[in-house]
């Protein structure tokens, strides 16, 4: 039997009690790591922009950036199931645009499903994409595409209307034919109340432990992000230190002649070396 993660997984997880496990990443090499670790799935996420192109959001990467990610990432997995993130304004424009930009993903990125964000106004449009026979992955809460909107990074769903609509956006998705949805920076309880009414997984990331699975920035997680850290991240190496320390110890044997020593070298013999003086 296959040991790949496919949509039906999250939807056996869940119904099992099994949490799910999400990272992200962007390059094959990580990708590797992560699904030789046993990781379920991972998520190219637009988060790209910030952690690898060093912007202030995630607002400005291409569609074209995300699926050369996604092609590198394809690469590194044997198991894991692979989900891009649709980028800003590639599916807001219209229902056509958004499915032929999922049908991209899945043409030239080689993921399995397509992850966008918003609710009950994207319901009409994850169903298009539904129906083209691509799974989507929704994703609600605090939507980074919406921050000039939202003015910041902040919890969503705290007040009664704004959690009634979290709701009911979760219910909207999950009728539009989504396969599991990111619950991003809302209350623990708030997720739990969604994670019980819908009957497919709640991803979380600063959801609380009652979410179906858990996902988070590779980067965050690793140590090697060095903008704000939110809340939620639990960090569990730091490797920026390591890696740094590697670095300055290249440049201190590279200065002083001690790299490259003998091991690293190729010979040639003397008789010919001779004659090309
Ligand atoms: O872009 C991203 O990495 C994400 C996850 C953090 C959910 O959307």
């Amino acid at each position: 039997m296959s040991d790949k993660y496919t949509t039906q997984s999250f939807l056996n997880a869940k119904r099992n009690s099994r949490k799910i496990t999400m990272l992200t990443a962007y390059d094959y090499s990580t990708a590797q790591i992560l699904d030789e670790s046993g990781i379920d799935a991972i998520l190219v996420g637009d988060s790209l922009a910030m952690t690898i192109q060093g912007k202030d959001s995630t607002l400005e990467v291409t569609i074209d950036e995300m699926l050369y990610h996604c092609r590198c990432v394809a690469k590194g997995i044997k198991n894991a199931m692979l989900v891009g993130d649709m980028p800003f304004l590639t599916y807001h424009v219209n229902a056509e645009e958004a499915v032929r930009n999922a049908g991209r993903f899945i043409q030239e990125g080689k993921v399995t499903a397509v992850k966008l964000e918003g609710g009950t106004s994207m319901a009409a449009t994850v169903k298009a994409i539904v129906r083209a026979q691509i799974p989507v992955m929704g994703h609600i809460g605090l939507t980074p595409q919406s921050v000039n909107m939202f003015g910041g990074f902040k919890v969503q769903g705290k007040e009664e209307h704004a959690a009634k609509a979290l709701i009911e956006d979760a219910v909207a998705l999950e009728g539009a034919g989504a396969f599991a949805i990111v619950l991003e920076c809302v209350p623990e309880m708030l997720a739990k109340l969604i994670s019980e009414k819908v009957s497919i997984p709640t991803i979380g990331i600063g959801a609380g432990k009652y979410c179906d699975g858990q996902i988070l920035v590779v980067h965050d997680v690793l140590g090697l992000y060095s903008g704000f850290t939110p809340k939620f991240v639990k960090q569990y190496a730091n490797l920026r230190e390591p890696m740094t320390e590697a670095v300055v110890a290249y440049i201190r044997e590279v200065r002083s002649v001690q790299f490259p020593a003998t091991q690293h070298t190729f010979a040639i013999s003397d008789d010919i070396l001779e004659r090309l003086y």
